[in-house]
């Protein structure tokens, strides 16, 4: 087949686009949000800390850096501080020579640290690219001082932006990695071979690697086996240019080369593809990372997982998929039928019939023919499945490209996996994997200018993920229960590392003492789960304004999923129009008489609604008319004459206290609502109401939340542009009104997308960008569009 056809075949053959795609984040966390705080480690003289490993007791981080190897004693969790530093630097003159291969100082010619690994008791064993000329060398972890060691050439890479591999097993080194200048000549060794036996590397008679990129490394202790995860180009598919294909490679790590035949090289070098496809579309066939889960303790080693982020070739955009492999099914694609090489043709071709050597490990004894089979015979046939058959995650939203899992009990005794996955974009995704599919958690931002080279890696023992930048490691606690300050929101946040206390009353981490915890993973039912502990969690707040003042009541969603809707008596008797809901959930309206009164905004999410914040407006207490009566009391005893003409004779007003019941108060408005339908001819004109008050703008706020205070501080010189855009608008909406008769009215009631004043909303959302981020919380863009409503009566 011609290379174009095929091509055309395979894109013919599907998009990407995979139609059940990922949902956003449950919760977002822009960096150094207060809501979710991380600890942050940097240092003004040291850079690119982006190699990490963890110490076997979990209290010590060794860092790889540039010019340097740093340990951080991360045994609190709120600190993360320098224990000891090496520093590691090449010569003036290795600096000169790498220059002088062409290559630039400050980006080339430092040593990027690339390996470090626990070599024994008392050694981290490290490899840096040292001015574009690899050196390794062991640190001695207690006085943390460097032990130089001569030569490190195919340990690491020359190249500080090539990926590589390694993996340090009782005192036994094996490295997956380029191993020349130009970083085409890929090796995996061992080093510091035992029992007397050789060092064992690649056989370069053959290519058995084709430009690959080194992304991970497993062991298999039962089978003493070594797997390293990478893509490169199929050679396989000659058809198609420089189709890139995942794999996992194996070595056994016992293997001595044979006798005469490959002499210290692998007898058990083995490859096989990785499959990531969706049915019937293109397949996610370039590996990012690749983490490996050991089973639960006791569990069988062929339980082990392998958690492999894929993207593809084809894609353009940020799309990327996770993909879950079984060890026993590795292990199974490696004991099957393999492929030959004919040295001439080029060709790849199925063996006839089995053989028992291909992929076996204690080759040192066989034959010369044997092992002339083995140099030819080392790709599978089959490909490693996933375990769900295809992709297990779908993103179109996001592409990532590190990985890390763990395993947790949530409160009904079942076992869940969180895993945390990093984007390009520099958010840290929180995913687990429930009946029903996978769910986004949280979302935390943890960088902003983009990484070429970064890392994570999960220390189940601290229940903290640290990620390695240019910039500095930050520490992510893998749960803040905390942020969740209601028994709703604990319930709904569905995190299995969560759950509502009912005797401690707060949001907690699960520790699994005999303590009731209230959880619902797989529902989120709050209803059922929370019936005792429902009590107001929403904020009040009294704003005074004057006569003709913009008004704004900001309402902050308690999740990206939740959905905004403000109610109130007021609306009763008056229109919808004119109260604009912007995309942020925040109520625009012209304070008047007829809008003095109290707004109560609710979230509604997977079927359970709160109110989150109540408002109570009232008019603004002008030093020239005071008032008798408490000022602070929202009953409309005011002297204003205006204000008695509409104000009805029943009170409508709906006070919530402190004890007060949200499923009452949503009855009560129902029948609100109904009599509304019927009242709405008799709705003032709303003309009347709007008074001229010399353009005085300034609200005053009495809060009970610290957060909404910071919310609302927005500067007054804003209310001007605003109130200017919204008399404008308002002015516009009153004319389509007066036009419109009372029928038509009626109708549009239903069309609430399309009323001019909904457009008008977003029109102001675009001058109020600033507001928008002057809440503190990230917007995404996706949600926008759909959040948009203005507030309904329904
Ligand atoms: C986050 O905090 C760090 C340290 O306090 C600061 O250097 C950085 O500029 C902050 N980043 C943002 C986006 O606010
Ligand atoms: C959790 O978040 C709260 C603020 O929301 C903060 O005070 C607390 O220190 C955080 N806990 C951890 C373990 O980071
Ligand atoms: C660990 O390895 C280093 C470097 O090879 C060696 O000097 C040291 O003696 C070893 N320590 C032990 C306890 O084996
Ligand atoms: C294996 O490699 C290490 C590190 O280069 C070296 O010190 C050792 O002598 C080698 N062993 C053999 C048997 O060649
Ligand atoms: C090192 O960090 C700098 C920013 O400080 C970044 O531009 C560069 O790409 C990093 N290099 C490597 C090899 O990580
Ligand atoms: C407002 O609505 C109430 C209840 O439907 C009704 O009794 C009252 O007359 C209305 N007031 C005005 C001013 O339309
Ligand atoms: C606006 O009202 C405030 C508070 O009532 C008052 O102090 C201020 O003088 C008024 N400004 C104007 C321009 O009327």
């Amino acid at each position: 087949m011609a290379p174009s056809a095929t091509l055309l075949f395979l894109l013919l053959l599907g998009v990407l686009t995979s139609a059940s795609s990922l949902p956003p984040a449950r919760i977002s966390f822009p960096l150094n949000s207060t809501g979710r705080p991380l600890v942050h480690f940097s240092l003004h003289d040291v850079h690119n800390t982006t190699t990490l490993l963890l110490s076997d007791d979990g209290s010590t981080l060794y860092v790889g850096a540039r010019d340097a190897v740093l340990s951080l004693d991360i045994s609190q969790s709120d600190v993360i501080s320098l224990r000891r530093k090496v520093s590691w630097r090449p010569s003036e003159d290795d600096i000169k020579e790498c220059r002088g291969k062409g290559k630039n100082q400050e980006v080339d010619c430092p040593n990027f640290v690339r390996v470090l690994q626990l070599i024994n008791s008392t050694h981290l064993y490290t490899c840096g690219s040292f001015a574009f000329s690899p050196r390794d060398a062991f640190i001695d972890t207690a006085s943390f001082s460097l032990v130089q060691h001569d030569g490190a050439k195919g340990r690491c890479p020359f190249s500080p932006f090539q990926r590589n591999s390694a993996i340090a097993i009782d005192g036994e080194l094996f490295t997956a990695t380029t191993s020349d200048f130009r970083g085409v000549e890929p090796q995996i060794s061992r080093h510091f071979s035992k029992d007397s036996r050789p060092n064992v590397s690649q056989d370069t008679s053959v290519s058995l690697l084709d430009e690959p990129s080194f992304v991970g490394s497993s062991a298999d202790p039962v089978e003493r086996k070594l797997y390293f995860f990478f893509s490169e180009v199929g050679k396989e598919f000659s058809f198609i240019d420089k189709l890139q294909i995942p794999r996992v490679a194996q070595v056994c790590r016992d293997d001595s080369g044979g006798q005469r035949t490959l002499q210290k090289k692998w007898t058990s070098f083995a490859k096989a593809s990785l499959l990531c496809q969706s049915h019937k579309q293109l397949p996610f066939n370039i590996l990012q990372d690749m983490f490996t889960l050991q089973p639960p303790e006791g569990g069988d080693a062929s339980d082990t997982l392998f958690y492999g982020v894929f993207t593809s070739q084809w894609s353009s955009g940020r799309q990327s998929a996770v993909c879950v492999f079984k060890l026993q099914d590795v292990r199974m694609v490696f004991a099957g039928s393999y492929r030959t090489f004919d040295m001439k043709t080029h060709q790849w071709s199925l063996q006839q019939g089995k053989h028992w050597y291909l992929g076996q490990c204690g080759l040192d004894k066989a034959t010369d023919s044997e092992l002339e089979e083995v140099k030819r015979s080392f790709l599978t046939s089959g490909g490693v499945k996933p375990v769900t058959d295809g992709p297990a995650v779908v993103s179109s939203e996001h592409q990532y490209s590190r990985v890390a899992a763990m395993r947790t009990m949530a409160a009904n005794g079942k076992q869940y996996t969180v895993l945390f996955l990093l984007t390009e974009s520099g958010f840290l995704h929180k995913m687990v994997f429930l009946d029903r599919g996978a769910r986004l958690i949280e979302e935390i931002q943890v960088f902003t200018h983009p990484q070429l080279v970064k890392s994570i890696v999960l220390s189940s023992t601290k229940g903290a993920v640290y990620v390695g930048t240019s910039e500095g490691v930050t520490s992510v606690p893998v749960a803040n229960c905390s942020v969740y300050r209601s028994c709703s929101q604990c319930v709904l946040a569905r995190d299995p590392l969560c759950g509502w206390s009912p005797t401690r009353r707060e949001c907690t981490s699960l520790n699994h003492e005999r303590e009731h915890i209230v959880q619902d993973v797989e529902n989120g039912n709050v209803e059922k789960e929370c019936l005792q502990q429902i009590r107001n969690t929403e904020d009040t707040a009294e704003v005074s304004a004057g006569l003709n003042e913009v008004v704004r009541l900001q309402c902050i969603k308690p999740s990206n999923m939740a959905t905004l809707t403000w109610t109130s008596p007021r609306f009763q008797n008056l229109s919808e129009k004119l109260f604009i809901q912007s995309t942020d959930g925040s109520l625009i309206f012209h304070a008047a008489d007829a809008t003095f009164g109290t707004y109560h905004c609710e979230a509604e999410e997977g079927g359970y609604k709160e109110v989150v914040m109540s408002y109570t407006v009232q008019p603004m207490v002008s030093p020239r008319s005071i008032i008798p009566n408490d000022p602070k009391d929202p009953g409309y005893d005011s002297e204003d004459d205006s204000f008695e003409e509409f104000v009805p004779e029943k009170q409508q007003t709906v006070t919530i206290g402190p004890s007060g019941d949200a499923e009452d108060e949503d009855d009560e408005f129902t029948t609100n609502l109904q009599d509304d339908v019927t009242s709405n001819s008799h709705s003032p004109n709303p003309k009347r109401n709007i008074q001229d008050d010399g353009l005085n703008r300034t609200l005053t706020f009495r809060k009970d939340s610290q957060s909404l205070r910071e919310t609302l501080n927005v500067p007054e010189t804003r209310y001007y542009s605003e109130l200017v855009v919204v008399s404008l608008l308002l002015g516009i909406c009153i004319f389509i009104l007066a036009l419109g008769g009372v029928h038509q009215w009626r109708q549009r009631k239903s069309d609430v997308k399309r009323n001019p004043c909904a457009d008008a909303g977003s029109e102001l959302e675009v001058v109020e960008t600033s507001s928008l981020s002057a809440d503190g919380r990230q917007k995404r863009k996706t949600h926008s569009s759909e959040d948009f409503k203005i507030s309904s009566l329904k």
